[in-house]
């Protein structure tokens, strides 16, 4: 059973995995260490390379070690909604996302949950002052800086890095925002928690880290994540104009004949 992280509650760190057998053992034994107060959920989709056998191994050593098996891969951001909705159904007052390949440090997360006892959302950033990213292909580095860049023109988002995926966020705002209603499969799953946040009003804060490429196993980055995020961010972007734009309109319309105010 998880203690209580000053100025946050309990907390969850949820960590999705898929082909990670060797990661997962590494990257639970590092949280655990590192914040020996918060509980870990590995949300595994059946991973044909038997991560969930790993993880079921590390539970039961380990109390505040816990697995999610879902069917079959359905994505980073189903096994997040499902990661989550396991969390609040537990009574958690917090959950963190991170990747289960060692690119996001847990020596960093007290970093996060610090910010959090001030904030409603942290994003870990690689693209503030004091953020980096070690080891990462150009390719990369560029499909991030311009995955960065278009959410920015598309959506209006102040954040400098609002499709990484190492983050807190306190539970009344997944409330709020509404998770069960997220579509996005992909890591555009970032993008949309980020901006559904930020919109809602919720205190979102920046603060810096260290992205390590992984040295283990593949990622799961392909042309149809980089596909979806592209089209879902350009629809949010359209939907939020013809939003405001009708609003604009009907705030400076004229009443009509039988309206008061004629
Ligand atoms: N359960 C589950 N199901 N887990 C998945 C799936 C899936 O379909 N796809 C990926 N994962 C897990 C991986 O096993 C890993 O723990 C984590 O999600 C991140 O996947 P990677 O494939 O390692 O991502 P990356 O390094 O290419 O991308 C990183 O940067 C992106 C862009 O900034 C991640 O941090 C992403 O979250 C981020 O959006
Ligand atoms: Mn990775």
């Amino acid at each position: 059973m998880s203690e209580e992280y000053p100025g946050v509650g309990r907390v969850l760190v949820v960590v999705p995995t898929y082909n990670e057998a060797e990661n997962v053992r590494l990257i639970t034994g590092r949280v655990r260490v590192a914040t020996p107060q918060v509980d870990v959920l590995v949300a595994d989709d059946n991973s044909p390379d038997g991560t969930g056998r790993v993880a079921d191994e590390l539970a039961a050593a380990d109390p505040q070690i816990h697995v999610l098996h879902r069917p079959g891969k359905e994505g980073l951001g189903a096994a997040y909604v499902a990661g989550f909705a396991w969390a609040r159904e537990r009574g958690y007052d917090a959950v963190v996302e991170m990747d289960a390949d060692g690119s996001h440090a847990p020596e960093q997360l007290p970093r996060l949950l610090d910010a959090l006892a001030d904030a409603d959302v942290v994003l870990g950033s690689r693209w503030v002052r004091g953020g980096s990213v070690v080891n990462w292909p150009l390719h990369r580095l560029i499909l991030s800086r311009g995955g960065n860049l278009y959410t920015r023109l598309m959506l209006g988002v102040p954040l400098h890095d609002a499709t990484g995926g190492y983050r807190a966020y306190r539970m009344p705002v997944l409330d709020k925002i509404d998770i069960s209603s997220v579509a996005s499969q992909g890591y555009c799953f970032q993008v949309d928690l980020a901006w559904r946040a930020w919109r809602a009003g919720f205190r979102v804060v920046e603060v810096p880290i260290t992205f390590k490429e992984r040295e283990i196993g593949a990622s799961k980055m392909s042309s149809s994540i980089v596909g979806e995020a592209l089209w879902r961010v350009a629809v949010w972007g359209m939907k939020a104009r013809r939003e405001s734009l009708t609003r604009r309109l009907s705030g400076s319309r004229r009443p009509g004949p039988d309206e008061p105010g004629r």
